[in-house]
């Protein structure tokens, strides 16, 4: 039976650092705020007087260096899958962009998919159900934010400007016919009542002009977040997909070798690590060097933990999601 393997992995992040110190010279906030509410201690800003880049361009690096590790080449891509919060552009999405930096050829498909920290998650999913009906054989699948350029350096968003960070990471994911290989079971899922939970609201179709002087006065084209909802939903919505795709496959937490949550604050990665009664070593968490990159979170853990040899091949890798809309997921993977 055809199952979805991750070929290939890559990850680019800008280099400028931007240390919790950096942020409390701007707004008021402190690193011991920071690191006791969330655990980071810095994040990877866009150098936007030296360098400015978009999603897709970041998107492209780490899309390059999948390509490079699956073996594959640009003209060997059969469909693009991007998801992002912060595209380039109202549109076209950013899926077309990268091809085009990319120079994939023309006529080859960009999907784009707009589902915040779970982008990788629904990427996977819809990847692996084009892959398994034989549709498409070589999927790069890419999650990449910019959201520096996007932040409010003020007081009043310090509690979102401190949490995000810009980054992108990429998987090639093909068909492979080894037993007990590959993607085992995703699942999705969303709750749309909680919409304006964490959101950016301007600009917006509904509105006419779609952003106005005042809108921007105001910060309304800043993301907007009930913290503390959040927080409380993810807690509980991330272990229960994760059990899900465990049950899928008559499986257990003790089963999982490392469990890749989405790196969304490091209080809720410890207690589901807590609830599902892991080890601590067997929790990837590297927010505390990136912030939350949102679509690139889950994809940038992943591929460092591979790098690190804390995900190896035959492990079984289980990643899970959390993120506005509400939206959430997990996958389970026998790497
Ligand atoms: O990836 C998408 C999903 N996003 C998430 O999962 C985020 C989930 N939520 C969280 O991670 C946390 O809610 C935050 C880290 C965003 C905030 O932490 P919290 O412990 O929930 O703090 P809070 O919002 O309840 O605020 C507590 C206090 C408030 O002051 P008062 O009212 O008690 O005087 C805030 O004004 O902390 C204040 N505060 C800050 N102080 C210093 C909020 N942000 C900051 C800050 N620096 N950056």
């Amino acid at each position: 039976m055809t199952q979805t393997a991750i070929l290939g992995m890559g990850h680019y992040v800008p280099e400028k650092i931007v240390t919790n110190d950096d942020l409390s010279k701007l707004i008021e906030t402190s690193d011991e705020w920071i690191q006791q509410r969330t655990g980071i201690k810095q994040r990877h800003y866009v150098d936007f007087e030296k360098e400015p880049m978009g999603a897709s361009d970041l998107g492209a690096k780490a899309g390059a260096a999948a390509l490079e590790e699956a073996g594959i080449t640009k003209d060997d891509v059969d469909l693009i899958i991007y998801a992002t919060l912060s595209p380039d552009k109202f549109f076209p999405g950013d899926g077309v962009l990268v091809q085009a930096k990319l120079d994939i050829p023309a006529g080859v498909p960009a999907l784009d998919i707009r589902n915040q920290c779970s982008g990788f998650i629904y990427g996977l999913s819809i990847a692996d159900a084009f892959i398994k009906c034989g549709t498409y054989k070589n999927i790069l699948l890419i999650g990449s934010e910019v959201h520096s350029t996007g932040l409010e350096f003020e007081t009043r968003g310090r509690d979102v400007t401190v949490i995000f960070g810009d980054g992108a990471a990429a998987a090639v994911l093909g068909p492979t016919q080894e037993e007990g290989k590959g993607l085992l079971s995703t699942t999705i899922h969303a709750d749309g009542r909680f919409a304006d939970e964490l959101h950016c609201p301007y600009p917006g179709s509904k509105m006419m002009p779609r952003i106005t002087e005042e809108n921007i006065r105001n910060g309304d084209h800043y993301p907007q977040m009930n913290g503390r909802n959040v927080f409380k939903h993810a807690v509980s919505r991330m272990p229960e997909a994760i059990m899900e795709v465990l049950a899928a496959n008559d499986l257990t937490p003790s089963d999982i070798d490392l469990l890749v949550p989405h790196q969304a604050n490091l209080r809720i990665s410890e207690m589901i690590q807590r609830r599902l009664e892991l080890p601590p070593e067997k929790v990837m968490n590297n927010i505390q060097k990136y912030g939350n990159t949102t679509a690139a979170s889950i994809p940038l853990a992943l591929n460092q933990a591979r790098q690190e040899g804390r995900a190896k091949p035959g492990d079984l890798i289980c990643l899970a999601a959390f993120g506005a809309g509400f939206t959430w997921g997990a996958a389970l993977i026998r790497l």
